[in-house]
């Protein structure tokens, strides 16, 4: 049995020890790829974007990766937005054993001033995602997910950026896999 190992990955990120995911494109070319082959990583603070990520995983069949801060806020409402207006790349862990078994990533988020929370950054800066797909999807309470894209163009400049969701409605979420050609039979 495969043993995940826990990374805390921030330091290294800051340090320049990993690589930044390397240009860009708008939608997913992808051949066929196996559910073997799809990570879905997030981060969520409440549980809505964690109930579409498992959403997600089960119909895909791929695999689940938490995404969490390595040090818990003290107060989320004042740190949280100061380190995403500083582009502050805080700690954190995840649960990834080896970045090259993947070929199209998730990654998961709830919108927080318009923008995606800072340990998304980190995560996007701390694999190398060249030659892969990363498909962006959030939560939030109204805003959709358009402004909180900038990141992936700016950190991951050699991935393919599928076309994202704002999942509020979980309706939405398998119509949107068979676009992506993802569905688990
Ligand atoms: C600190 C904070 C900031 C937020 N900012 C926004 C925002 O700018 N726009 C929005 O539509 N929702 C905003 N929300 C609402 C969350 O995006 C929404 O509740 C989301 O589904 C939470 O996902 P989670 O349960 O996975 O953490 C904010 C919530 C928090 C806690």
């Amino acid at each position: 049995m495969k043993r995940k190992i826990a990374l805390v990955l921030a330091v290294l990120a800051a340090a320049g020890l990993l690589s930044a995911c390397g240009a860009q494109a708008a939608s997913p070319s992808s051949p066929a790829i196996s559910s073997d082959q799809i990570l879905v990583a997030y981060f969520s603070n409440s549980g809505n974007t964690e109930e579409v990520a498992q959403l997600i995983a089960e119909r895909t069949g791929g695999t689940l990766a938490e995404i969490q801060r390595a040090v818990p806020y003290d107060d989320l409402q004042a740190e949280a937005e100061e380190e995403i207006n500083a582009g502050a790349r805080p700690e954190i862990t995840v649960d990834v054993e080896d970045i090259s078994d993947y070929e199209m990533i998730f990654v998961g988020y709830p919108i927080w001033w318009d923008e995606a929370p800072a340990m998304i950054s980190t995560f996007l800066a701390s694999f190398d995602f060249d030659g892969k797909t990363i498909v962006p999807f959030c939560t939030s309470a109204s805003d959709d997910i358009d402004n909180s894209l900038h990141i992936f163009i700016e950190l991951c400049p050699g991935t393919t950026i599928a076309e994202g969701l704002t999942a509020n409605d979980l309706d939405d979420v398998e119509p949107w896999l068979d676009t992506l050609g993802v569905l688990a039979d």
